[in-house]
């Protein structure tokens, strides 16, 4: 420990090598740190909630025992709201902006968060994750905030991480100079950095994707799902299928492996084209980080940190992960529109 560096030293040492950094962004980032522990804290008991009270109920502390994904939001908001350092923040569990509240210091930045992703597999002990994505606005700070300010394409993003509630608890972000990763040394309580400069294989064995929708899927992502099961050039067996439905634990996976995690746009409800997920609080992130560690991400053919939102809770398609597996995928839905 004496020697290891903690996720704020490091962040300290690079608000040196970096002008624009101020100490705003670290009073961010301490809170957004600050926030991850709590909620570790409460992921680590997830199983005892039948023990310690069913949600719905009051707890010993007279408070409302709530369902892990309403807690990780609240705990970001109250936490993010006074860091002085926002000037709005923005979360997938609430539809419109969140405003700072009278009388809090304000800043420059704008943050967007999915506070609980993968909360299907919560009561199953099985990996989640907190996602966030940070822009600075573009209007000058005594000003009414603009749509302009938070709806920015991603490579605007100053900073983007997760953090993994797994086997341990890790929180891995860039802030546009490579990709750190951390892990939480619940004996001292702080973020350890474990995972420097991670970088992506260039490729993968690693196909990750929900298969059963098979039949919802239109030829092209058929021909790309057949590239991954296929014996190729490159490769001397199939991919291995990897899915845990938790996006954060699959990118995270093929990160440190190598892989490609795909969830292509389906014909499930022809009034919601674009995929499940959010651009602004999944794939964008994943995109800053995947970029930042030598990888990929499109929504089959389009840079995902090319595509300037319309709204904040807009969807896409999203293929992330290992630079040749992500340039096959783009390679077959072009040879497409082409044909
Ligand atoms: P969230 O829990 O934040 O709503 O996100 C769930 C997302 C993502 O984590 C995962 O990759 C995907 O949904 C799984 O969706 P399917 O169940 O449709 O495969
Ligand atoms: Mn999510
Ligand atoms: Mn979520």
């Amino acid at each position: 420990m004496a020697q290891q560096i903690t996720v704020t030293e490091h962040l300290l040492l690079h608000q040196k090598q970096v002008p624009m950094a101020t100490g705003r962004f670290t009073r961010l980032f301490n809170e957004l740190i600050l926030s991850a522990k709590i909620i570790q804290r409460e992921v680590s008991k997830a199983g005892l909630v039948d023990v310690l009270g069913f949600t719905g109920d009051v707890n010993v502390q007279g408070e409302e025992v709530k369902k892990l994904d309403e807690f990780a939001n609240r705990v970001l908001i109250h936490r993010l709201s006074r860091c002085g350092a926002l000037c709005a923040m923005a979360s997938e569990e609430n539809a419109d902006i969140i405003e700072i509240p009278d009388g809090l210091p304000t800043g420059d930045y704008f943050v967007i968060f999915d506070p609980l992703d993968g909360s299907s597999n919560i009561d199953a002990n099985v990996s989640i994750g907190t996602i966030f994505s940070i822009y600075r606005r573009k209007s000058p700070s005594d000003t009414r905030l603009l749509a302009s300010d938070y709806l920015q394409r991603g490579s605007d993003q100053v900073a983007a991480g997760y953090i993994l509630y797994g086997s341990s608890c890790m929180m891995v972000f860039t802030t546009g100079d490579g990709v750190n990763g951390f892990t939480l040394d619940p004996s001292v309580g702080e973020f350890l950095l474990s995972h420097p400069n991670l970088r992506i294989p260039e490729q993968g064995n690693i196909y990750s994707v929900n298969e059963g929708y098979y039949h919802y899927w239109d030829k092209p992502t058929l021909d790309v799902l057949a590239h991954f099961k296929a014996v190729g050039m490159s490769r001397k067996k199939p991919c291995s299928l990897r899915y845990i439905g938790s996006l954060v634990s699959d990118f995270h996976r093929n990160l440190v492996y190598g892989g490609i995690f795909m969830y292509p746009s389906d014909n499930r409800d022809p009034s919601k084209p674009g995929g499940k997920l959010r651009l602004m609080c999944e794939a964008a992130p994943m995109a800053f980080i995947v970029e930042q560690a030598g990888g990929l991400a499109t929504d089959g053919v389009r840079r995902i940190l090319d595509i300037v939102p319309e709204h904040l809770h807009q969807r896409v398609p999203l293929f992330v992960g290992s630079r040749f597996d992500v340039e096959k995928v783009r390679e077959i839905y072009t040879a497409a529109q082409q044909a």
